[in-house]
């Protein structure tokens, strides 16, 4: 098991205004209006979508613990590359495609309450409680192209899309997120690797895992694939980064070894 961290930057071209795009981000595309009930789970009924895990509670509370397992297992939201380039002290415009309920975008906007976030996501799945100021989100589907002018954002964050796409979506997606993009803007991508070492178990369950994967027409080694598929769409890859997790013994890459049997955990849960 591994998680692949990819920054890459968009090339400079001419610079554009993004104030005056902030009030254009009203209208919704490829929304999910409606669920539907399976094996006692809620799932999305999104038909362009392949997307195959739940979104009711029980998984959304599976998606903040694993959010926070991520921070820990990457020693943060950002890596140090974005947190040097990307203007988010003084006020960056930043994206969160998928963003789930919103765990990730809400950490930033706590951290850097200048910079405002934005997230998107088919399913509405956000918070309606507990939202900080500088932070919005939006009904919308990547496949249907994001209810964004050209060239508008900072940053954009796209994570643990595996399950999402089917393998020949992932070039027209990362397209997707290189428009909306400014020039010189970064974009953030993080997507698991495959269970291949440990016990019987282990083994077994990351085989039955991939299986599915491929069984549904998505790419289970996708994440090795992250640097190409982006700069085929024309960004240049600024970091690449794998973190390995040793399911069931101590890792340097956690606090007290603490974040292994809970990432373990989760993994066993989905
Ligand atoms: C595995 S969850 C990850 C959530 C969040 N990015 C995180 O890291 O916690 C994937 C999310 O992507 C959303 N999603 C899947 N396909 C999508 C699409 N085509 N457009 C927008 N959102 C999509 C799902 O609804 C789900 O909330």
């Amino acid at each position: 098991m591994g998680a692949k961290f990819s920054t890459s930057s968009k090339k400079r071209q001419a610079r554009q205004s993004s104030s005056q795009r902030q009030n254009q981000f009203q209208t919704n595309s490829g929304s999910s209006d409606g669920s539907v009930m399976r094996f006692g789970r809620k799932f999305h009924d999104v038909s362009s979508s392949a997307y195959w895990f739940p979104n009711d509670d029980e998984e959304i509370d599976r998606l903040v613990g694993q959010h926070f397992a991520l921070k820990t297992l990457f020693r943060g939201n950002v890596v140090e590359k974005c947190r040097e380039s990307v203007p988010l002290e003084q006020g960056a415009l930043v994206l969160d495609v998928g963003c789930g309920p919103g765990t990730w975008l809400m950490d930033m906007a706590t951290e850097y309450p200048c910079s405002n976030f934005i997230g998107v996501d088919m399913c509405d799945i956000f918070p309606t409680n507990i939202r900080p100021s500088n932070v919005s989100f939006q009904v919308a589907n990547v496949l249907e192209r994001l209810p964004f002018p050209d060239n508008t954002f900072d940053f954009v964050n796209m994570r643990l899309f595996i399950i999402a796409l089917r393998k020949e979506q992932w070039p027209t997606v990362i397209k997707e997120l290189y428009r909306v993009l400014k020039p010189g803007g970064y974009l953030q991508s993080v997507e698991c690797g495959m269970l291949e070492r440990g016990n019987d178990f282990i083994v077994w369950a990351g085989q039955v895992f991939k299986d599915t994967i491929f069984s549904r027409g998505q790419e289970p080694h996708v994440a090795s694939q992250l640097p190409t598929l982006q700069q085929n769409a024309g960004f240049i890859i600024e970091h690449y980064e794998t973190k390995d997790i040793y399911l069931g013994k101590p890792s340097e890459d956690t606090i007290d070894g603490r974040a292994q049997p809970y990432f373990c955990s989760l993994l066993f849960q989905m």
